[in-house]
């Protein structure tokens, strides 16, 4: 269960540097909002880093479901229902930019949704498999 442990955290920083990033993004304001110079390069960065952490955070998710279908069945849809809050984060990030106006800020609050419901399933996954204890 080591392994879980070492999963679920890595889960849980990752959440957790993806929720100050893309708030730094939605305060700055999206990249193509801006006019050339610093700022925007800042942001395009920002947006960039949030991205690829993005599929860190769907590779993280493919990895925990594999544990858990391994060493704890039970527990297989509490993990799976916390990989959906990831595929639906990731989506809205897409939608964000593929999107526009009010489309595409129903985009950005899809993707908080999935942030949070992904961050209380994984809460409660770290709980009931007891790792926190080791
Ligand atoms: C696992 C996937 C993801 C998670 C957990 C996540 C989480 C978040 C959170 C918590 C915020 C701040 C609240 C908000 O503005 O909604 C945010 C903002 C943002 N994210 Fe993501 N995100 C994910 C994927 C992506 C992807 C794939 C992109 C696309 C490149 C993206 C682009 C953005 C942008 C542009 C913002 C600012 C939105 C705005 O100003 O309205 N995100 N993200």
């Amino acid at each position: 269960m080591d392994t879980l442990a070492k999963q679920l955290r890595g889960q849980f920083i990752m959440l957790t540097v993806m929720f100050l990033l893309g708030m730094s993004v939605n305060l700055i304001g999206l990249p193509g909002e801006l006019s050339a110079g610093t700022l925007k390069t800042i942001d395009g960065i920002i947006t960039a880093l949030h991205a690829l952490i993005a599929i860190g955070l769907v590779v993280g998710a493919v990895r925990i479901n594999r544990t858990i279908s391994k060493n704890a069945p039970t527990l297989r849809t509490l993990a799976g229902g916390a990989a959906s809050g990831i595929g639906i984060a990731f989506l809205g990030g897409i939608g964000v930019f593929a999107l526009h106006d009010a489309a595409s800020n129903a985009a950005s609050f899809v993707m908080a949704a999935g942030f949070i419901g992904a961050f209380l399933a994984y809460g409660k996954l770290y709980m009931q498999t007891n790792v926190a204890r080791k």
